[in-house]
Order: structure tokens, then sequence, then C-alpha cells
């Protein structure tokens, strides 16, 4: 007999195939949300914090499993995994996103912002909202963005200009645009997903790494890269993004309390940054490290060129412009 029970559970049975989780039970909905960094950073306290919210702005119908550390794989993998429907959200990291959306590059490019008012305005702004919405067409997009500070190069020695970076082998993301910026600075570019780098670093596959000071932390880079070399060369926002095939699934009301939830996510995640960063850097201190001041200006001098190139597609020159448009106020 086609007992509403029956049907409960079979619509049940067909989304959990689908990727949404289902409780016959409560009638919640579970979304499931992967990403590679571990259970100590901001972003994901943030994610933590992102699923307290939504229970309680939902009386219980919805909630988010997470699945820290890379227990997914590392950000490519995840994003692919959104556009098959087999993920519902991820944290894609500006330099992973580029390989999806080329407007996402911008992020990549070495000294971008001027400063972290820009970043925010930016980010969090019309510009940021029109690059998070371009993948649409690509199986996903963004509804979130956290800041990641600076990246700087970190080794076994201290990197004051690009002449130290002569022939060392850095591991990257797999941005082109930063494959290119570790080229004008001399160095050989290595891309390696994000948890592996521990390793790379270890058995000196690669020479260095460039990351914000959490990372640099959280993931022991520091055991085997005492010197931090602030360079301060990039600014890359984390995003979260989410499978169209889910947000298609999401009824009007589930999609406002999601929307909300990951608001109040970005709100809890940009307080806890700056902390985040004096505590990095503290602990690494602790553990023995420098932190180098650097001279910014011959890095910024090899790297100039990139902005020309950019400029070469035109989509592209539009965004960095709309971007440089943005510190004018
Ligand atoms: C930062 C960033 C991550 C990224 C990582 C990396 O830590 O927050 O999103 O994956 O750098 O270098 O891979």
């Amino acid at each position: 007999m086609a007992t509403f029970g029956n049907f409960i559970k079979k619509s049940a049975a067909a989304l959990a195939i689908a990727g949404l989780t289902v409780s016959t039970a409560m009638a919640s909905t579970t979304l499931r949300l992967a990403h590679n960094l571990n259970q100590e950073h901001s972003v994901h306290k943030a994610f933590e914090y992102m699923n307290e919210q939504l229970r309680e702005i939902s009386g219980g119908e919805m909630r988010i499993r997470i699945y820290p550390s890379s227990q997914m794989g590392d950000g490519p993998e995840t994003l692919q995994m959104l556009q098959t429907g087999a993920l519902d959200m991820t944290k894609g990291s500006g330099s992973d996103l580029e390989a999806f959306e080329k407007a996402y590059a911008v992020f990549n490019l070495p000294f971008l912002f001027n400063d972290e008012q820009h970043f925010s305005d930016v980010v969090y702004g019309p510009v940021g909202k029109e690059i998070m919405e371009m993948t649409k067409d690509r199986g996903f997009f963004s509804i979130a963005a956290y800041e990641a500070g600076y990246r700087s190069f970190y080794a076994g020695k201290p990197i004051r200009s690009p002449e130290d970076l002569q022939g060392m082998k850095v591991r990257v993301q797999a941005s082109p645009t930063t494959l290119e910026m570790i080229r004008l600075l001399g160095g050989a570019p290595t891309p390696i997903p994000f948890g592996e780098t521990y390793t790379a670093l270890q058995q000196g596959v690669v020479d260095s790494a460039e990351n914000n000071e959490p990372s640099y932390v959280d993931t022991r880079h520091v055991e085997t890269s005492r010197y931090f070399s602030e360079s301060q060369h990039a600014s890359i926002p984390d995003f979260l993004t989410i499978s169209n095939s889910t947000w298609d699934r999401l009824n009007e009301e589930q999609r406002d309390w999601l929307m909300e939830a990951a608001k109040r996510s970005e709100t809890y995640q940009n307080k806890l940054w700056a902390e985040a960063v004096a505590d990095a850097r503290a602990a690494a201190e602790e553990l023995g490290a420098e932190f180098i001041q650097v001279d910014k200006t011959p890095f910024q001098e090899a790297v100039a060129p990139m902005l020309d190139d950019f400029r070469k597609d035109p989509e592209q020159g539009r965004i960095l412009d709309m971007i440089l448009d943005v510190a004018k106020g």
C-alpha cells in the first residue's frame, strides 16, 4: 500500500542518492560540506558556527555535516564533486577556483589590494558578488567569502629578495597566475595539494612554500621551514561554494535560511581572523620560527609585467579595473 510513510522513505532515499540527506524522523535536511583546512582553522570554526546558526534559524530542519582536513580531497577535487552533484558544499580558495572560472584569477595577482579595507570592499561588495556568481553555468557558485590575510614565503633560509628564490622549488596551489608569479620571481613553481605539502617540504620535494600565518602553523610547515619572510605578496580569499543541484533542490525558505547562516559565518570568521594571525605568530615563535621583514619593492618590480599580461584578455581587464576603481572610492 502506498502509505505516506513509504512515500517519505522513498523520497528520502532518492534525495540521499542525489547528495542531500533527509532524516525521516525529523524531516531534516543535512548538507555535506567538505574542505581541506583542519579543525583549528578559523574557516572551519566559521562552518561549525554556520551549522549552529542554520539549525537555530530553521528550527532544526536544516543542518550541515562538515568533513575537514581533505577527507574528500583537496580544493579542485571537491569543486569537481560539486559539479557532479556528489557533494553539496565546499571551500574553494581563489586559487582553486581559477581553473573553473578565469575571473577568479584576479585574486591571485600579486600585490593587488592596497590594504585590508580595499580587500573587504572588493570581496564583500558588488565586484565580489559578481565574480562569486559567474560559475552558475558550471555547476556551482559561491555564497560566502572568508579572509585569508597575506601570503608570504617560508623556507629553511630567509628569502629577502627575488634573488634568494633563484632555483628554489616552491610549492604552489594549482593556479596558473601563481605559477607565473613564481617564475617571474626566479623560483620553480611546483603545484602540490595543501594536505601533501608538509611531507613535500620535509622530504625536500620542494624547498619553500607560501601561505598565511595560520596555515603555516596549523599544518606544521613551521617545523620544516623556520624562516617566514614577510613578502605579503598575495591576499587570496576563501569561498564557500554550493552545488547547483543542491541549490535547485532547496525551497525558497531553505535557501533564505542557508544564505542567512552563510552571512553570519562570514562575520564570525572576520572577527576571528586577526586573533588567529596573532596566535599563529606567537605559536610559531615559540617553536623557533623567525619572522623576517623584507623590502617588497624588488618583488613588486619583478612581477609588474603580470598586470599588462592580464589586461590582454578584455574580460579580465574589465574585472581588474573594477577592483582598482573600488580603491579610488
Ligand atoms: C590557505 C587557504 C586555503 C588553501 C591553502 C593552500 O590556507 O586558506 O584555502 O587551500 O592556503 O595553500 O592550499
